[in-house]
């Protein structure tokens, strides 16, 4: 079959809730990504930096086939080998106490909205249902009710209501507006360190630190959604680190199972995550032997292979060079280590033109927030393929009229 059959059966069965480039891939090895048809391209958009790794690496290959013969599920009705020594790796490799296992990104993020609740009921003495939990206007912490109820995009929300109380809403990068949204009811503060889907937007130097002190002065818990900027994404192991901060409560996701099985995490110190008892929370598949034994390896693929230092390195030098691209299009390049957006002017007539002419030359890119392209490579690129996709990069933002 070729690429337009795949996608017209897809788009008879599948619900359309994505706008995906007109590209079927079916194989992947590193940065490099292959269509059915045979063609190769760059992956700039890492599916939303869940691969870290690369693609199909060979490390979590032999894990996922040796563990799939071996125990996948138990439920947490059992204790298993694997996922004993996958919470261990977890909090030694980012110094927390404890961790709580899950699947996908939006579970994690609800998991530390429950956490952060209950602390505040049961150590802050927050009256009943009175909690309250500050985000940031332009987030993205995924798609669940409770999620989509706080966003500020009206698009996510449109026809999904009624949705949970208990949030309030302030400007991202803006420490005094955190200030004076504080009351005897606020639990946590829940923030991104760069808005990733909101157009990866970064925040001002400083703004995370003043934001943790801020919530230490005021019995609040810093809440971190890493979900897509931890895990070298930046340059650092989490984004937090660039600031030196230490949130309170760590929440990961995507690249914690290097794109091979849905593994998310909250991270949090006894004296909070100790408050759980048996039946407050819970997942069938969270933590199961087959995730815990991928996530286990990829986690330490990230912190052996000194990825990390590869995404700051070359997340410097892509940028500087995609700055220098001279085309009247260009807005702003921004970002930090490989999350990198460039903003087009309004002229550019919206960022998609752009990622289609960049498909033709081999490279996958996904628009964000119609004016931003992101490029968000593996962490394992190298220099040379950099300088290939610049190239390229170059060509269609000087050409495309
Ligand atoms: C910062 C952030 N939080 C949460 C999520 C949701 O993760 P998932 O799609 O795995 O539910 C995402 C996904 O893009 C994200 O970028």
């Amino acid at each position: 079959m070729k690429a337009n059959d795949y996608i017209a059966i897809e788009k008879q069965y599948a619900a359309n809730t994505y706008k995906p480039l007109e590209v079927v891939l079916e194989k992947g090895e590193g940065v490099w990504v292959y269509d059915v048809e045979g063609k190769k391209y760059l992956d700039c958009l890492s599916a939303y930096s869940a691969v870290n790794q690369g693609h199909c690496h060979p490390r979590l290959i032999k894990v996922i086939q040796e563990q799939a013969q071996q125990l996948t599920l138990t439920s947490r009705a059992f204790y298993n080998n694997k996922s004993a020594m996958f919470y261990k790796k977890l909090c030694e490799s980012t110094g927390y106490d404890m961790a709580i296992a899950m699947n996908s990104g939006a579970e994690a993020v609800e998991t530390a909205i429950k956490t952060a609740r209950k602390w505040g009921y049961q150590v802050k003495k927050v009256e009943p249902d009175k909690a309250e939990i500050i985000v940031c206007h332009g987030n993205f912490h995924g798609r669940t009710i409770t999620i989509v109820g706080f966003s500020s995009e009206s698009q996510y929300k449109a026809d999904f209501g009624p949705f949970s109380h208990g949030f309030v809403t302030i400007p991202y990068g803006n420490a005094k507006a955190l200030e004076a949204a504080i009351t005897p009811n606020t639990v946590a503060f829940l923030v991104e360190p760069i808005q990733g889907e909101g157009g990866v937007i970064v925040p001002p130097m400083g703004y995370l630190k003043k934001a943790y002190q801020i919530c230490q002065r005021h019995q609040v818990l810093f809440m971190a959604d890493e979900i897509q900027t931890g895990l070298g994404r930046t340059g650092n192991l989490f984004a937090c680190d660039h600031e030196r901060v230490r949130p309170d409560v760590m929440i990961l996701g995507k690249a914690l199972s290097g794109g091979f099985y849905p593994v998310s995490a909250v991270l949090v110190d006894k004296a909070v995550m100790g408050l759980f008892r048996p039946g407050d929370h819970g997942s069938t598949f969270g933590g199961n032997p087959l995730a815990a034994a991928i996530a286990t390896e990829a986690l330490a693929i990230i912190t052996d292979d000194g990825i990390i230092e590869n995404s700051n390195q070359l997340g410097m030098y892509f940028q500087e060079r995609l700055a220098e691209i001279p085309s009247p299009y260009i807005k702003e390049v921004r970002g930090r280590g490989l999350l990198i957006g460039m903003e087009l002017t309004a002229e550019a007539g919206g960022a998609r033109r752009f990622c289609e002419a960049l498909q033709d030359k081999g490279i996958l890119c996904k628009e964000t927030h119609h004016h931003v392209i992101r490029f968000t490579p593996p962490l394992v690129v190298t220099k040379e393929i950099i300088d290939w996709a610049l190239e390229r990069i170059t060509e269609v933002l000087v050409d495309v009229q």
